[in-house]
């Protein structure tokens, strides 16, 4: 079985220590079909952030293929790549990393900048995207100005500007309370309601089990299913 948005096939990753070499990701096989909310729940160490770094793009693999959108990644240069981080790929961090001196529309905007969409264009699609996240009366709020669960809608809204392909999601409700990570959640799955590709990663099965397929990623090695809690 191969399919044409996502596929990876034997992607290993490898370090080099000294004499030693440490395998990571040892032949990972991925499929994932477009309007699908997967999670990857792994332990600490399990090789999440890697795997994650290689689907955003962020990484190369050391052996193995991996096909986005019908393009096989390794055949692109570093422009092309960058193009799919920038356009396509949605990021979403368990510290939100938006820039504490711009406010909610100037922090969505920002990959639009990078994007080349004109100033009148950019605003008027972070007013959407900040509505879209339930944030209509925080638009001119600073990061230190929001709470917990703002900032990360916030966040969402800007994984959202561009319109990408694909959500990436790594561990969003990490820094966040049950409640307000439930609220998080709830907005996910409006998202897949709505379509929207999702790629989430998580150590938390609860928080796991929100998406509608659940791999599991453990010692480098990932399986379909709930294998760890
Ligand atoms: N640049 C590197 N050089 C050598 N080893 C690395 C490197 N990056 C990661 N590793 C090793 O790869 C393994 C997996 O790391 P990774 O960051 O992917 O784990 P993780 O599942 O994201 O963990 P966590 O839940 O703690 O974030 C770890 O044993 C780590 O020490
Ligand atoms: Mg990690």
């Amino acid at each position: 079985m191969s399919n044409d948005f996502f596929s990876m096939r034997g992607i290993v990753k490898q370090y080099q220590m000294g004499d030693e070499v440490s395998t990571v990701l040892k032949g990972i096989d991925l499929d994932i079909e477009e309007g699908e909310f997967l999670s990857i729940l792994g332990p600490s160490g399990s090789g999440k952030s890697t795997l994650m770094n290689i689907i955003g793009c962020l990484d190369t693999p050391t052996a193995g293929t991996y096909t986005l959108h019908g393009r096989l990644i390794r055949d692109l240069d570093q422009k092309q790549l960058a193009r799919i981080r920038s356009r396509e790929i949605g990021f979403i961090f368990q510290q939100f990393q938006l820039l504490p001196r711009l406010n909610a529309i100037k922090n969505v905007e920002l990959p639009l900048v990078y994007a080349g969409v004109s100033q009148r264009e950019r605003t008027r699609r972070a007013r959407e995207m900040l509505m879209r996240v339930g944030l209509k009366d925080r638009m001119e709020h600073f990061p230190n100005q929001l709470s917990g669960g703002q900032q990360q809608r916030v966040a969402i809204a800007r994984a959202l500007a561009t319109n990408p392909t694909l959500l990436l999601a790594d561990e969003p409700t990490g820094a966040l309370d049950q409640a307000t990570g439930e609220q998080v959640m709830s907005l996910f799955h409006e998202l897949h309601d709505e379509g929207r590709t999702i790629v989430m990663i998580t150590h938390d099965l609860k928080i796991a089990k929100h998406a509608s397929r659940v791999v599991s990623i453990l010692d480098g090695e990932l399986s379909e299913g709930v294998r760890y809690d």
